[in-house]
């Protein structure tokens, strides 16, 4: 089929796709607006520098005049620090540095108050080293806790030629001189999923928050948990890309044991209040990723392409209509996703300055217009660009593993800009010296200065998010995609009429049929031509048929 497709798309005929979405009227989550909040970055109430709870409680009113549905917290866990809260000692605690339980709870409590769910992320391939299974593990090899890990006894050469997605290899090398398997960093040992005690404590674990009101759980590296029964040799070289993850690894990732995982927990959900569950499923083909949305699995799992796609309508329209089949076969809605923590920041990738701002708005209005739900990451509503994080101040250790040739993530894990102030209001103590230093000019982009901006990009994302919500065509439709040279096209038929969204991805004005009226554009330049309008490179329009 994807050949087909890719020949379909890149012919220069309008390629007319209709792609189903065969929903029923929907759950909340089938077409949330899910805010994804870096903690450490968002808001430090107790004026240490770093984001907490009671911070991004005092910005609730922000997130709900914003117009999303749902916040994603990134790992709020005690953790050992060596990943960005990936490598999680406690997994029903609060890190101190964060706040407490009790913090959660409030803010949970709040949160539904102004009419948004909360979600959090469970990181279940793996512990930290400082665990106290793995500290168990380490100090008696015989113990139960050893088992819940992946230990090979002392040998000359590792168990396999399995290699750390952040560079170097898999397996390091225990005091007594046994070896474990670490797909991340050594300091992120890999559970053994094969032991049941692993699968009986996570599912403590969702429960313990579910019953303190949380709506679901990010499920991070869903694809992993298991590894294949022997650890048999990958058959492929290596892969430098971080999450381009194909058949050359086909022993690490997607053993077929994991899917019943997923209908364990998608149980447990069900018996909560419209709790969901979203999985980072990075695998390279998306049936494959579909598949971990089937009915009685994950609720979504992102569909990450189009943060990966160059700027090119015939990637973007080859992304959204491999997506939109892929999920409709199996029912589930499409998880849309643009940036998040682990990428670039968009205005960058998309070329930075004018022109990676162009594109950031006109992407943006075209994710919003697709059916299903999408993913909007902290600070993409300011237009953030990629920060430049001195190296001594840099944390992420994927710039330490590759020893200083990948740049890192810290660029796009800056702190939020809220005002014009000293500090520009980042924390409570303008005087603190936040985590990751924040750029001199910060201020520029602050949430105070967009809000009065009729122009500016806060604008664009609260007037989409309401446009979206005004007209659930587009996120419950029926949704036709078609591209004509650079122009790529949205024609959804739903609850509340036609509609569509039209994006420019030329360099040269395309002019657009317009036949009933413009619900939002990304520029302010749209002059009529004839009976249509002249759409200007780089930018996207949603039009109402009726
Ligand atoms: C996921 C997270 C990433 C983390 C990794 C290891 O990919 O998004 O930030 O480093 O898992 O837990």
């Amino acid at each position: 089929m994807g050949n087909m497709l890719a020949r379909l798309l890149r012919a220069a005929i309008p390629a007319q796709r209709v792609a189903t979405t065969a929903a029923p009227r929907s759950p909340w989550w089938r077409t949330a607006v899910v805010y994804q909040v870096y903690l450490r970055s968002f808001a430090d109430a107790d004026g240490n520098g770093i984001g907490d709870l009671q911070g991004l409680r005092s910005r609730l009113p922000y997130l709900a005049w914003l117009g999303v549905d749902a916040l994603w917290i990134n790992p709020h866990y005690p953790s050992g620090g060596a990943d960005g809260g990936y490598d999680v000692i406690d997994y029903r605690a609060v890190d101190p540095e964060y706040g407490d339980v009790a913090d959660l709870e409030q803010l949970v409590a709040d949160a539904r108050r102004v009419g948004l769910r909360v979600i959090l992320d469970v990181v279940p391939n793996h512990t930290s080293d400082q665990h106290p299974w793995f500290q168990e593990a380490l100090a008696d090899p015989s113990s139960a806790a050893a088992s819940r890990y992946h230990f090979a006894p002392p040998s000359e050469e590792p168990p396999n030629n399995w290699r750390s997605l952040f560079g170097g290899p898999a397996w390091s090398r225990t005091p007594d001189g046994r070896w474990y398997l670490h797909l991340f960093t050594p300091e992120q040992p890999d559970l053994n999923w094969r032991d049941p005690a692993v699968a009986e404590d996570f599912e403590r674990t969702l429960r313990f928050w579910l019953d303190r009101g949380v709506s679901g759980f990010r499920v991070d590296v869903a694809y992993g948990l298991f590894k294949d029964a022997d650890l048999r040799d990958n058959p492929g070289t290596y892969s430098p890309t971080l999450f381009g993850h194909g058949p050359e690894q086909a022993m690490t990732w997607n053993q077929p044991e994991v899917h019943d995982v997923w209908r364990r927990w998608r149980a447990i959900c069900d018996e909560y209040d419209e709790a969901m569950l979203v999985g980072e499923v990075s695998l390279a083909d998306v049936g494959q990723v579909a598949l971990y949305s089937r009915p009685d699995e994950l609720h979504q799992s992102l569909a990450f392409r189009l943060l990966k796609s160059p700027w090119s309508a015939e990637d973007y329209a080859e992304a959204v209509v491999e997506a939109l089949d892929a999920f409709g076969e199996v029912g589930a809605p499409v998880s849309w996703v643009l940036s998040n923590h682990d990428k670039e920041r968009k205005v960058t990738r998309f070329g930075g300055g004018d022109v990676g701002t162009a594109r950031a708005r006109a992407a943006v209005l075209l994710m919003l217009a697709l059916p299903g739900s999408a993913y909007v990451y902290a600070g993409d509503e300011l237009g953030l660009p990629q920060a430049a994080v001195p190296d001594e101040a840099k944390r992420d250790p994927i710039f330490f593993r590759s020893g200083g040739l990948r740049a890192g993530r810290d660029g796009c894990r800056v702190p939020m800009p809220w005002n014009e102030t000293r500090g520009v209001g980042f924390s409570t103590d303008p005087d603190a010296r936040p985590w990751l230093p924040i750029p001199e000019d910060w201020g520029r982009y602050a949430v105070s200065r967009q809000a009065r901006d009729g122009g500016s990009m806060l604008t664009l994302y609260r007037r989409a998010l309401a446009q979206r919500r005004a007209h659930p065509s587009f996120a419950e439709g029926e949704a036709s995609v078609s591209r004509q040279g650079d122009v790529l096209t949205v024609r959804s038929v739903g609850p509340s009429g036609t509609v569509r969204c039209v994006v420019n991805m030329g360099s040269q004005p395309v002019v657009v049929r317009c036949p009933g009226s413009v619900l939002l554009s990304s520029t302010t330049r749209l002059p009529r031509s004839g009976d249509g309008l002249a759409l200007p490179p780089d930018t996207a329009v949603w039009l109402s048929e009726d």
